[in-house]
């Protein structure tokens, strides 16, 4: 069964690192899809040196345009040729203040686009260690979802990136992995009449990605880290 493994570059690589690495892993021989998701001022440089993988930014503004200071519109980033764009990561959420009501707004502006989404959820530590989690996610899923043209919603991905497993290097246990994903599975069946695909996200690497990728109900993986190597984002593309 493919898989979607995807790239996280945050604000990382110079504008020739990221071609070079954009090429390597465009020569991948790969039955997966590939994901890239770059820094916004390269992404036209990689989509005009790609064509086996899809490239995506990592973030895009709530509207459409105007006196906005500072911020990418879902259209410019369609005119880029980028195709996917990633909204409500963790990074964003907790450093940029991003609410569910701003992001439904994204997500509104990259469908009017027709740009595909991953969109990002996930509980911190204090809500784990109090079992919250659950709820944590549904609401968080659901809260922005439930605004959304159900004729779209193919064109959404969820990503489930437990906070305090990103960057830390502490990855989620298959258990924690497959009881949160199959919840949201769950949860969106039956409230929405939709079984969306759902990636993990935290810490994942070459050496728990052949685990994580087998685990039930995970249908790809948000890579941050280790998607800046080659070698490293090689071999999780190989993992499964
Ligand atoms: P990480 O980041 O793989 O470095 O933990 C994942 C992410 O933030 O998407």
């Amino acid at each position: 069964m493919p898989k979607i493994i995807a790239g996280n570059w945050k604000m990382n690589l110079s504008l020739e690192e990221s071609h070079t690495l954009c090429k390597a892993l465009d020569a991948i021989k790969s039955t997966h899809e590939i994901i890239i998701f770059p820094p916004f001022v390269w992404l036209n440089q990689m989509t005009n040196s790609t064509k086996n993988i899809a490239i995506g930014a990592q973030n895009c503004a709530a509207f459409d345009n105007g006196a906005y200071t500072g911020e990418v519109s879902a259209k410019m980033i369609a005119q880029t040729k980028a195709s996917y764009v990633l909204i409500g990561h963790s990074e964003r959420r907790k450093y940029f203040n991003e609410k569910n009501a701003s992001l439904i707004l994204k997500v509104k502006q990259a469908l009017a686009h027709n740009l595909n989404i991953v969109f990002c959820f996930g509980e911190d530590l204090e809500q784990r260690k109090k079992g919250e989690e659950k709820n944590i996610v549904k609401e968080q899923v659901l809260d922005v979802l439930k605004d959304i043209d159900p004729q779209n919603y193919n064109k959404i991905i969820l990503a489930y990136e437990p906070i305090w497993a990103i960057g830390t290097g502490q990855t989620a246990t298959v258990e924690q992995i497959e009881a949160i994903h199959t919840h949201i599975k769950n949860v969106c069946k039956e409230d929405l009449n939709h079984v969306f695909k759902i990636l993990y996200g935290g810490s994942c690497k070459p050496s728990n990605a052949t685990q994580i990728l087998s685990t039930k109900n995970v249908d790809g993986v948000l890579v941050g880290g280790a998607s800046l190597q080659y070698d490293s984002f090689h071999s999780i593309i190989h993992a499964v």
